[in-house]
């Protein structure tokens, strides 16, 4: 490896390192107005630098969220974001590093999980993420889709400036609350919402019912057509959408699909379970155009990530784990329907870190992954047996793009 020194990051650095990845996605820099809402995002001690001698080369960042995980607890999370490294410094070790440095940390900090959304899907399994969520994305012919029931509280339209604090409070009802959900930090919240950048028009509805406000849709429209079955329609797409309620979800998808003059309704990042199609009187109106990795989740302290989750009853298992960037956590863990410990008992079966992320929220079952030759699973059993305790009623999912 070349050397590389990587240095925590101050005040004095945060722009180059924002404009350092923002050049590994070919986006030119941010500029000045944009660049004050983005500095919010830096918090002291969470970016770090790789340096040759004194030339900024690579960066990665973390956000301090919270995850929910399943069973209702909630953990400390480190969202990692903004990871870069130049392209004239790429594949000589300059991720690995920030990596190493970087989980060491929020270990230290007693971070018990990172998650990141990956621009790739063959970078972060070698670093221990594995994929723990997914999203997919709807594409709706609006003249075509009609709800079966039609709005039962009100919806109604909200200007930005107050809509920020409100929909803020809203969210913060819900999330972190179904496993996978996580806190937005106050950076997130001004990029996306109270300053998301020129030309971005963001439009704001409140669904409330008997108790009060209930739920909210952030979208935005991008005119085309008006002409039914036009190649170019008026898309609308849904960027954020929380409900308290089914009432308040199918109102809030009643009054998006009935806003005149728009050809299609488009959702990226919607739960796998959300029951759109059902919710149509034609469920062809709906296409499920793309299902995604959302979440790659990082155990940073397996044994208290373990011991945060419920489990469903049923006969113990001991899972072995190895892990080549945290290797504290490398041991073999009891789980059954009472909670998960570290034990000297010889493992059932033993995975790397990335596959026990994968299945830590009841995604992916340990079966599958076996299936796919991802861990040798010599007692099927057992894998049985861990798959029964970590069932989930529902698919985890995130909502929170970052
Ligand atoms: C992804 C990125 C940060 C990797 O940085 P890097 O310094 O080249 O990574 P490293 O040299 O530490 O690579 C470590 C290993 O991962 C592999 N790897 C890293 N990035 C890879 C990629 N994009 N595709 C395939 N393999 C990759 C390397 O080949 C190396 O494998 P090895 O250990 O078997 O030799 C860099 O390519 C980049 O900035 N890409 C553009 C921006 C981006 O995608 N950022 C991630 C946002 S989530």
């Amino acid at each position: 490896m070349t050397d590389l020194d990587i240095r925590v990051l101050d005040d004095a650095h945060y722009r180059a390192a924002h404009t350092l990845f923002r050049g590994t996605l070919h986006h030119g820099p941010a500029p000045d107005e944009r660049w004050e809402v983005a500095r919010t995002s830096y918090e002291p001690g969470r970016a770090l630098g790789a340096f040759a001698g004194e030339e900024l080369v690579g960066t990665a960042q973390s956000f301090p969220s919270r995850l929910a995980v399943p069973g209702g607890a909630v953990v400390p999370m480190a969202a990692v974001s903004r990871v870069g490294v130049r392209a004239d410094w790429t594949r000589r070790g300059a991720l690995t590093a920030l990596q190493r440095a970087q989980l060491r940390g929020f270990r230290e900090a007693g971070e018990v999980a990172a998650t990141l959304r990956a621009s790739e899907g063959v970078i972060y399994e070698r670093f221990g993420y594995g994929v723990a969520s997914r999203f997919r994305e709807v594409r709706v012919v609006r003249a075509q889709a009609r709800t079966r029931v039609p709005i039962a509280g009100r919806v109604r339209l909200v200007e930005a400036e107050p809509a920020g604090a409100l929909i803020r409070s809203l969210f913060e009802r819900l999330s972190p609350g179904r496993p996978g959900t996580i806190a937005r930090w106050p950076g997130w919240w001004n990029l996306n919402v109270v300053d998301p950048g020129e030309g971005e028009s963001q439009r704001f509805a409140v669904a409330s019912g008997p108790d009060g406000d209930d739920g909210y849709a952030v979208f935005k429209v991008t005119p085309g057509s008006f002409e039914t079955g036009s190649e170019k329609p008026t898309v609308l797409a849904v960027l954020d959408l929380w409900a308290a309620s089914p009432r308040a979800w199918s109102d809030l998808w009643a009054f998006l699909l009935g806003i005149d003059l728009v050809g299609e309704v488009v959702a990226e990042g919607r739960p796998v379970d959300e029951p759109l199609e059902w919710l149509m009187v034609d469920r062809r109106a709906v296409r499920v155009t793309d299902v995604m990795d959302e979440t790659w989740l990082r155990l940073v302290d397996v044994e208290a990530a373990l011991s945060a989750r419920a489990y469903r009853p049923g006969p113990s298992v001991v899972i072995g784990v190895r892990d080549r960037f945290l290797p504290e956590n490398e041991g073999a863990y009891l789980v059954g329907s009472s909670g998960a410990a570290r034990t000297s008992e010889a493992p059932d079966f033993v995975v790397d870190v990335d596959v026990l992320g994968a299945a830590y929220l009841g995604d992916v079952s340990f079966g599958a992954m076996a299936m796919a030759g991802r861990f040798a699973a010599d007692r099927p059993d057992a894998v049985a047996r861990a798959d029964a305790l970590f069932a989930v009623d529902q698919p985890p999912w995130c909502g929170t793009f970052f």
